[in-house]
């Protein structure tokens, strides 16, 4: 019998996931089908109700219901549990388990560009401390990074993340001011704010002018492909990557963990970036 997979999220109309993922249970000929479901606030709990009834064998969760999601679930993972937020469910026989492939998704694509040897023994800045943020903070000190600073216009916002860590980290909330004083220190800079992404092209959530030069620069926005931090950083000698690989890698995660295999993220990359192509700047 065909196998039913999907997203739920609102809005959802302009996921791409749906390509992303049907294209890839084409390829390795998997009898299954992705679809977008429009779930809106509030009906979460009826969602997840019929995960069950209909028997859909796995589901991405996007914003805004990452959170919510959680008390209809019958297991959460380690890491998401102390993310507080959950991207993927696999339906094992009847049991929804919960994982948070977003911050794996992003270490993942930052392994092109560093090891996670090297990641471990790194000084990381993390701009931004909103859900992005969060996730990718704790999936880094799950796997052994230590020191992850968390720059934010709301410097309380960045202590709470370190605070709400159980892994063990040597972690400081900085405003921005001091973060770029101490900027040259970092070998991996990584924004998670929506600053910089279309329409406000323009704007950068910190100065790069102290940068190091190869340093590595990772923004997870990826409309414009290259954001004005990402083009500045490029012009201090930094190596940069955008948000086009943690969006595939978070995609390659969940599909591995509902049939096992770890698909060709290269064949995800270049058909999502097709897609982007007439979308960006
Ligand atoms: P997400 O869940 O996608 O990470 P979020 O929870 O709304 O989104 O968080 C957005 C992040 O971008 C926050 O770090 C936010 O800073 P505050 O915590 O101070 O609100 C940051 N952000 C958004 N717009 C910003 C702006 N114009 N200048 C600086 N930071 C901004």
């Amino acid at each position: 019998m065909e196998k039913v997979y999907g997203v739920i999220g609102s809005p959802i109309s302009h996921s791409m996931s749906p390509v992303m993922l049907n294209d890839i249970f084409e390829h390795y000929k998997l009898n299954a089908r992705y679809h977008a479901f429009h779930v809106r606030p509030g009906e979460v709990k009826a969602a997840i109700e019929g995960v069950r009834a209909l028997g859909l064998s796995g589901i991405n969760v996007t914003i805004p219901h990452k959170v919510e999601v959680i008390p209809y679930l019958d297991e959460v993972e380690e890491v998401a549990a102390n993310i507080g937020a959950v991207n993927t469910i696999v339906n094992e026989n009847g049991k929804l388990i919960g994982y948070n492939t977003d911050g794996n998704g992003f270490i993942r694509s930052l392994n092109r560009v560093i090891s996670n040897e090297e990641l471990r023994s790194a000084n990381v800045l993390l701009i931004g401390a909103g859900g992005a943020a969060r996730g990718i903070f704790i999936s880094l000190a799950a796997m052994g990074v230590k020191k992850i600073d968390i720059v934010n216009r709301t410097v309380e916002r960045a202590t709470a993340i370190i605070d709400d860590c159980k892994f063990d980290v040597d972690s400081h909330a900085l405003s921005t001011e001091e973060a770029s004083i101490h900027l040259g220190k970092y070998q991996v800079i990584v924004n998670t704010t929506s600053v910089g992404m279309h329409p406000n092209v323009e704007d950068m959530p910190l100065s790069v002018e102290n940068i190091a030069s190869k340093a590595i620069v990772s923004d997870i926005i990826y409309n414009p492909f290259e954001t004005k931090l990402l083009h500045e950083a490029a012009k201090h000698g930094a190596i940069i990557q955008n948000g086009i690989g943690m969006f595939v890698y978070q995609g390659a995660l969940a599909f591995e963990k509902w049939t096992g295999i770890f698909p060709d993220t290269n064949r995800m990359e270049k058909l999502v970036t097709r897609l982007l192509g007439g979308k960006t700047c």
